[in-house]
């Protein structure tokens, strides 16, 4: 399984990246907000930190899919080589994703809370579907299991859409999905440090 850091710290990512086998970051606005520096200039920075073969999934703010395909475009503009751009499946992001998709866009399903929202997000032509672990814990009761149907359906009809889950708050999820079959995870960087380290471990003993 791939695994993505889920961050917009620039020094949190680097150090990672330096310590660890990272697979690509994930973004979102509300992580790049928490930067408090221009959105352009941040995300720019985010992908000019890693080598082309690793990913960089940044999500777009529009509200409608006017909204999200102009902000879209201007991601693909500022942003050199291995960029997916993350739309909410919703119904307005199912309109971006699927004419996106039609131009060539590689798209990140996100936000995704249900196998029907991973499904419909596929047949509109999303490489990626990022299920919501922890949320879907809290709110329905079974993050990993969820994972699980997704991979299985895309198995079954065939789909090349794959599964990078997220939202995770403890490492449990993280194994829950892995034996969910899931292609990706992206994972904070505090979780990446509690899931590295081995707490009784002492050096000597
Ligand atoms: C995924 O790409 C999202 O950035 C993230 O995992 C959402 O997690 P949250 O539930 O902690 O907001």
């Amino acid at each position: 399984m791939k695994m993505l850091v889920d961050s917009a710290n620039i020094s949190e990512i680097e150090s990672l990246l330096d310590s660890l086998p990272i697979d690509g970051v994930t973004t979102n606005p509300a992580l790049i907000a928490g930067e408090k520096r221009p959105f352009k200039q941040q995300i720019k920075e985010i992908r000019r930190l890693l080598p082309d073969h690793l990913p960089l999934h940044a999500q777009i703010i529009g509200k409608d899919c006017a909204g999200m395909m102009e902000q879209a475009k201007d991601l693909h503009d500022w942003l050199d080589g291995n960029v997916w751009i993350k739309i909410p499946v919703t119904k307005e992001g199912l309109r971006a994703i699927q004419q996106l998709s039609k131009e060539n866009f590689r798209i990140t399903g996100t936000a995704v809370y249900t196998a029907a929202q991973a499904v419909l997000a596929a047949k509109a032509g999303a490489g990626y579907v990022a299920p919501y672990v922890n949320r879907i814990d809290n709110e329905f009761g079974d993050g990993a299991g969820t994972v699980k149907t997704i991979v299985g359906l895309f198995s079954m009809y065939g789909f090349h859409c794959k599964v990078l889950a997220a939202s995770f708050k403890h490492k449990g999820q993280i194994l829950s999905v892995m034996e969910a079959g899931s292609h990706e995870a992206t994972i904070s960087p505090a979780l990446f440090g509690k899931l590295a380290s081995i707490s009784r471990y002492r050096p000597g003993y």
